[in-house]
């Protein structure tokens, strides 16, 4: 069977610590309510550190540095490869409305290009909850260092908005991944393991992409 390549080894690598530093943040995120200890989570073998404020705090440090990395390696891979196909455009709301309706049977799915249109809307949804959670994440850093301070206001927001934007990112990394349930989804799955995908596939349900690729004489 033909194959093609979806995914660079930068692109897999920078998506797999990004998904191993945001499960991460999740669950010291939650571990710093005092809920491992409410719900005998920290009974749990091997967990229980799980409601140690401080171990969960230095965890989610480490962790949301591995994220700053990944989000500005992959900015500066955007920029320097101009490899930009997943970035939402114009039109994308109701294509995406054109994708679901086809689902139903009620309409012809459009030609899709590398990304289809609510993968490119899900990750600027993505996107920007990340950038937020970072911005807010270091003021909160900002407030715990002992030789600082910051306005109680600004602490006070910065919190709120981590935490919604805690939740938005929950349910668009749940989204994500009941996206594979889906059967016409389920050839890209292992493209984030091996970078390739069935070319038939590809033909198939990424026309727009093959046939620019066939322009382009890649
Ligand atoms: C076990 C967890 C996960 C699995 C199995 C998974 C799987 C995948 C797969 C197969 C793709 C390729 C889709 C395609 O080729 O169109 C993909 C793309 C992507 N995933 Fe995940 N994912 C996981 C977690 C996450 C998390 C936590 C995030 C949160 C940031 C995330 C963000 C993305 C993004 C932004 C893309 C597009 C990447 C690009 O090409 O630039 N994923 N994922």
């Amino acid at each position: 069977m033909m194959k093609i390549m979806r995914h660079r080894w930068q692109v897999r690598f920078v998506h797999w610590v990004t998904a191993l530093s945001i499960f991460i943040l999740f669950f010291t995120g939650f571990g710093q309510m005092p809920v491992y200890k409410r719900y005998f989570v920290d009974q749990l073998p091997g967990l229980g550190w799980s409601s140690n404020y401080l171990i969960t705090l230095n965890i989610h440090y480490y962790a949301a540095m591995a994220l700053i990395f990944t989000s500005v390696y992959y900015l500066l891979y955007l920029f320097l490869t101009k490899e930009t196909d997943v970035l939402p455009r114009k039109g994308d709301f109701k294509e995406s409305l054109l994708i679901f309706l086809s689902m139903a049977g009620l309409a012809q799915e459009p030609e899709n290009d590398k990304y289809l249109a609510e993968q490119r809307m899900a990750f600027a949804v993505t996107a920007f909850s990340i950038l937020g959670l970072i911005v807010t994440g270091l003021i909160k850093v900002l407030k715990n260092l002992p030789e600082t301070s910051i306005p109680l206001s600004l602490s006070f927001w910065a919190t709120q908005i981590h935490n919604l934007l805690t939740v938005i990112l929950l349910l668009s990394v749940v989204i994500h991944l009941l996206a594979f349930l889906i059967k016409d989804n389920r050839p890209l799955f292992s493209s984030m393991f091996t970078g390739q995908i069935p070319l038939d596939y590809a033909r198939h349900r990424h026309a727009l992409w093959i046939k620019r690729m066939e322009n382009l004489d890649l």
